[in-house]
């Protein structure tokens, strides 16, 4: 897989991409993660990618002549899947949306920044928009990497356990079953005794029960938000 980025802020996503699984799948070249600066497709003086919005009001608008020459430099080279805008008014993201990007090949996503994007860029360049949640986050970029760490983790090969993304929360609509480490009692506060019982069958039918009780308890409306 190869995942695009876009934006006018690039030192805010060098950090994500730096460390742990999402470094190492890149080190294991499962996945490439190429990071575009805006500001050389600006065809102005100062190489700015923002202006004035039309009939005034605060804030400044991303040019689309930018954005516009750095995702068709892109198409040049190779055909993508989907170009996705990080938007608090996009589809919300959920693991369903991330399992279905994790099966795509070359995905594009762009952060918009201050009041966004022009329109024309959502209407003509976009093929997918994608909010993390119901607030506004002061751009996408932060919204762009939880969204490549959530589609990345689920790429074969990425996890060292290879089943463990299929027992994460989410991903049979339940939440995940808690869970414990040594010591077997600390401060007086026991593990609970199946878990040391070393019955396997006992163990899943535990995990299971724990993962429907914790799904009703806290997430009932996991299934039909
Ligand atoms: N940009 C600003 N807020 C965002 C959000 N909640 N999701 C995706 N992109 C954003």
């Amino acid at each position: 897989m190869r995942l695009d980025i876009i934006t006018c802020l690039p030192r805010l996503l060098e950090s994500p991409f730096s460390d742990s699984i999402l470094k190492r799948a890149q080190d294991k070249k499962l996945v490439e993660v190429i990071i575009h600066d805006l500001r050389p497709f600006s065809t102005n003086k100062h190489r700015t990618t923002d202006d004035y919005a039309f009939g005034g009001g605060a804030g400044m608008v991303m040019m689309i002549e930018p954005i516009d020459r750095c995702i068709s430099s892109l198409k040049e080279q190779r055909t993508y899947d989907d170009v996705i805008y990080m938007s608090p008014d996009g589809e919300l993201l959920t693991q369903a949306l991330a399992n279905q990007f994790s099966l795509k090949k070359n995905l594009i996503l762009l952060c918009g920044h201050y009041k966004g994007v022009d329109e024309r860029v959502r209407e003509h360049l976009i093929t997918r928009e994608v909010s993390i949640g119901d607030y506004v986050l002061s751009g996408g970029e932060l919204a762009a990497a939880v969204l490549s760490d959530a589609i990345i983790r689920l790429l074969p090969g990425v996890l060292s356990d290879e089943t463990s993304a299929l027992t994460d929360s989410f991903q049979d609509g339940l939440v995940a079953p808690p869970v414990y480490t040594r010591p077997a009692e600390y401060n007086g506060w026991k593990v609970p005794d199946v878990l040391l019982s070393g019955h396997e069958a006992k163990i899943q039918d535990w995990r299971h029960e724990q993962s429907l009780t914790r799904t009703q308890k806290r997430r009932p409306n996991l299934n039909k938000e």
